[in-house]
């Protein structure tokens, strides 16, 4: 498996070089990490469906735990991440998987010919990217017509609706020093539709942030994120995964 560079060095970039270590231990590793890792890997399968003998891309890697999940149900998968320090995470995850390619490479540049894939995740990546238009383009770009895109949005009209919009207005993350900003669904929407792609299902989540995981709240948000999967509650759940096709 070989890890290449990228020439750019934006935020994001330099957060997670250094958030690399420890980031599966901080997010996914307590009890309550472990059932929102399941939660999240279960919706990305039920969006993305079979894709056995596809190919498929990710796009922001990390520590691969998506390439996994696509590579278990049989795709050829090509993992891109701007981070040399989260590949390396993930490629030790990934290991067992022969024809899975790491590449280190900005989203707004990818590797791949035009038309080349038929579908591509990207998952809590789009939140930390000043330019989001660039990046859906490039993803339009490597799709094939008819292929699919799944990806997930922190949403501002949610229940956290308040925290979001002090994030918005700080353009950064509360606690962490990285670029954040949260999406309105209309303005996801529009994201997509500029790129030429067509919302298909819309699948709401609550995510339990890291720092209440230890009070009893998390258990309450677990309830609501349970019942948050399709409407009403899906247009109000902190977090929107989205499947959107290219219709040409
Ligand atoms: C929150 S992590 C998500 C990792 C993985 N998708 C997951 O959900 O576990 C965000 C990832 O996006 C990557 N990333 C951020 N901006 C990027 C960009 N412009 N191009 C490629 N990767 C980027 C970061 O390096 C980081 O690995």
């Amino acid at each position: 498996m070989c890890i290449t560079m990228p020439n750019e060095r934006p935020d994001a970039q330099h957060f997670y070089e250094h958030e690399a270590i420890t980031y599966d231990k901080r997010r996914w590793a307590s009890c309550y990490g472990a059932k929102l890792d399941a939660i999240q890997r279960s919706i990305v399968r039920s969006l993305v469906g079979r894709c056995t003998g596809q190919t498929w891309l990710e796009v922001g890697v990390g520590t691969g735990r998506f390439t996994e999940e696509l590579s278990d149900t049989g795709a050829d998968v090509l993992g891109v991440d701007i981070s040399l320090s989260m590949l390396k995470v993930a490629r030790k995850r990934l290991t067992p998987y022969t024809s899975t390619r790491l590449l280190c490479s900005d989203a707004s540049a990818i590797p791949l010919p035009d038309r080349s894939i038929e579908g591509a995740v990207s998952i809590n990546v789009f939140s930390h990217l000043p330019k989001p238009y660039t990046v859906v383009i490039e993803i339009a770009r490597v799709l094939r017509p008819h292929g699919v895109l799944v990806l997930n949005v922190p949403n501002l009209f949610s229940w956290f609706g308040p925290a979001a919009l002090v994030v918005n207005w700080r353009n950064q993350s509360l606690g962490r020093q990285v670029y954040s900003h949260w999406y309105t669904l209309a303005e996801t929407r529009s994201l997509l539709e500029g790129a030429g792609l067509t919302v298909r299902s819309l699948v709401g989540h609550v995510h339990v942030p890291t720092m209440l995981q230890h009070l009893l709240v998390a258990d309450a948000i677990f309830w609501l994120d349970k019942h948050s999967r399709n409407a009403p509650l899906n247009k109000v759940a902190p977090v929107l995964f989205i499947k959107a096709e290219k219709v040409n």
